[in-house]
């Protein structure tokens, strides 16, 4: 059996990741389309070693489709989510706008998959790109030992923010390297060679990115118990998450448990050779790559039974795309 795929945003950054993910992975596309706004009508993708044509996105373009992944942003999702979701789609969406809905799962395969079952809406939300390395690297841990507390400090690289955002990095660091003055179109000021906190902001002095990851981990992980302290920031790194993630048990856990349980983990890379620099795991190594990359699992050296671990993942690939279509391959095989 195979299906009309259709990608929404499919000329952005995570929307081409999704192009190129379906042909790697051999998902049964019977027809795929490649929607876009008018500005992109016309263009022509790559799509393995043939190509597709960009159509503009209308209420029309859903006939027939059996999966709508979108990633397009959050208002492009209020609207036509529920549009191709009425036409028989089921959609993932890869935006925010659906993520906190009671009624839309928020999907995580190696963790929740079974959510994706319940979706009275036919959407399903693929989590924050933070978010879903996080959780696919703790959910082990948390089966054994339950979470009390997660620390996370994150360093996320620039393509998150889509394809104009690393055009802005790079031309920032030619400027720079060039004695120019650098020029800010995506990012509120200078990002290359510099660190910068996430900027929209959210509640009480956090950033809206910090916020997504303590109400959607809770969420996939099905505990509204754990707590979440998040710090998220932005670093001149073109793709690749990598996060420090401090995390307190309801019981007791060491290092060597904790790497027992993750070296065969779903999804997860374990890197436990002992610590040699260069030798960790890091967002250039991943990038490209769909693993978890969890390295440096340490023993807390101030609070016992606790845990530092340093996770690593692709942002556009299983933050993202690979999330969405392992979301869609794993819905067939349950058919
Ligand atoms: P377009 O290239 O035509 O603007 P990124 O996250 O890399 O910025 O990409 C965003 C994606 O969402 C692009 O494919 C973009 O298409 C698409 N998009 C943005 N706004 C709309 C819209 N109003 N209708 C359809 N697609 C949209």
């Amino acid at each position: 059996q195979s299906f009309v795929v259709a990608v929404v945003g499919a000329t952005g950054a995570v929307g081409r990741e999704m192009l190129r993910t379906l042909e790697q992975r051999n998902f049964p596309v019977s027809r795929l389309v490649a929607l876009a706004s008018k500005r992109s009508a016309g263009q022509v993708l790559p799509y393995g070693k043939s190509e597709i044509v960009v159509t503009e996105l209308g209420p029309q373009s859903f006939e027939g489709v059996h999966f709508a992944l979108f990633s397009a942003g959050a208002s492009v999702a209020r609207e036509y989510g529920p549009i191709a979701a009425k036409a028989g789609a089921i959609v993932i969406d890869n935006s925010s706008a659906w993520r906190m809905d009671p009624e839309v799962p928020l999907v995580v395969p190696e963790v929740n998959m079974a959510a994706a079952q319940h979706r009275p809406k036919g959407i399903i939300a693929n989590p924050n790109c933070s978010t879903i390395q996080m959780v696919v690297a703790l959910k082990p841990l948390h089966d054994a030992k339950r979470i009390k507390h997660i620390v996370v400090s994150t360093y996320q690289a620039t393509s998150g923010k889509g394809h104009a955002a690393v055009e802005d990095l790079l031309a920032q660091a030619r400027a720079v390297l060039d004695g120019k003055p650098v020029e800010a179109t995506v990012f509120p000021g200078q990002m290359a060679f510099n660190v910068m906190s996430d900027w929209k902001p959210g509640d009480a002095d956090y950033s809206e990115e910090e916020w997504k990851m303590v109400h959607e981990t809770r969420k996939i992980m099905g505990d509204d118990s754990i707590g979440v302290s998040p710090t998220t920031v932005r670093v001149p790194v073109v793709n690749g998450h990598s996060e420090s993630v401090h995390v307190q048990f309801h019981e007791p856990i060491t290092a060597e448990e904790a790497k027992r349980l993750l070296r065969n983990a779903d999804g997860v890379v374990l890197a436990d050779e002992p610590y040699t620099p260069g030798k960790h795991p890091t967002p250039a190594a991943a990038s490209g790559t769909d693993p978890v990359y969890v390295g440096r699992i340490r023993d807390d050296v101030a609070v016992k039974g606790a845990l530092n671990l340093w996770v690593v993942a692709d942002n556009l690939r299983k933050g993202a795309a690979l999330n969405a279509v392992q979301i869609a391959e794993r819905l067939i095989k349950k058919a």
